[in-house]
């Protein structure tokens, strides 16, 4: 066998000798998504990646995806190990929403309900009311407006933007962004829609308002996922990151997936919309997980406890 293909049965072989399961982000390797799938774990969005995690009986959780996936997890399973294969994976999101900040923008706005994104650290979420995921923000939002309640928002731009358009709630925002979605390029996206005129337009909410004004679909990557299983359209242009294709061309394979242009598609950059730190997952950090312990998650107990408490009223409003 080619040594990838060894590597893969080594880990199978671990995961279960170490009764551990692998909990996998669409944008992570077509592989661990593959391998994920093969030993009885998952590859889906941030939200379903929570509820996996929660409710898998393994004592050892390996997550492949980025940071704020893996805090997320042990902050829903402290008696669970969580390892993750490249502890460096974080997000442009998280790094831009440092905890302190938002403290203090928090205490400026005392009669606000504070709402925040996934994509935010463990000390972050331990200041809000309540996390959300791009699956499921609308509706928690929707809920909250119908409440009367003003909203503090953090971190993303675009997808606080989106929300406000679509509920007309009162947002206050915090003015982060992805810098993958936050590429995606609203002239280029008219152009390449005149050239595929059959097309359906799949946008994730990250993407900035010229992209997402142009969307058939707005939607979580399982929600996109979904759109391209269930649509009878032949012909895809989607607006997020690129190692969502893995998945869409295995269970959509006589679809045609063209990917949205970023400002990097060219000549010598056909795939520039790919997280660099989801691209830092791969096999041999998942090996060293399993045969080393290495990449530990760990949340300080103080901070977990007061941010469970914002991932657990989301994960009961979806359930
Ligand atoms: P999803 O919740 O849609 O999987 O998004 C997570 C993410 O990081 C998108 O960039
Ligand atoms: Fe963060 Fe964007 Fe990467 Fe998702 S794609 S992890 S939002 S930087």
């Amino acid at each position: 066998p080619s040594a990838k293909a060894a590597t893969k049965a080594r880990i199978a072989e671990l995961l279960k000798a170490r009764n551990a399961v692998l909990v996998a982000h669409y944008y992570v390797d077509g592989d661990l998504q593959d391998l994920a799938l093969a030993t009885g774990g998952c590859v889906s969005d941030s939200l379903e990646m929570a509820r996996f995690g929660r409710d898998h009986a393994a004592q050892t959780l390996i997550v492949a995806g980025v940071k704020f996936m893996g805090e997320s997890a042990k902050i829903l399973s402290p008696g669970k190990t969580v390892l993750m294969p490249d502890l460096d994976a974080t997000c442009s999101l998280d790094l831009g929403c440092p905890a302190d900040d938002f403290a203090t923008f928090c205490d400026a706005h005392p009669d606000r309900k504070v709402v925040v994104y996934a994509n935010t650290s463990a000390a972050v979420k331990a200041r809000a009311d309540w996390m959300v995921t791009s699956s499921c923000a609308l509706a928690i939002v929707k809920h909250l407006k119908d409440q009367g309640e003003k909203i503090l928002w953090a971190p993303d731009r675009h997808l606080g933007r989106y929300i406000q358009k679509e509920t007309g709630a009162d947002m206050l925002m915090w003015n982060g962004a992805c810098i993958v979605h936050d590429e995606f390029k609203g002239l280029e996206l008219d152009l390449l829609k005149k050239d595929h005129p059959n097309a359906l337009v799949l946008v994730h909410p990250e993407s900035p308002e010229s992209v997402v004004a142009q969307a058939d679909v707005v939607g979580s990557t399982s929600q996109l996922l979904k759109a391209v299983v269930e649509s009878n359209a032949p012909e895809f242009i989607v607006a997020t990151d690129n190692g969502i294709l893995h998945r869409m061309r295995q269970l959509a394979p006589n679809k045609v997936l063209i990917e949205a242009p970023t400002a990097g598609n060219s000549a010598t950059c056909k795939s520039c919309a790919h997280c660099p730190w989801m691209a830092m997952n791969g096999l041999q950090g998942v090996l060293d997980c399993l045969e080393k312990g290495v990449g530990e998650i760990t949340v300080d107990e103080a901070i977990r406890l007061k941010a469970h408490g914002c991932i657990d009223r989301m994960l009961a409003f979806v359930a």
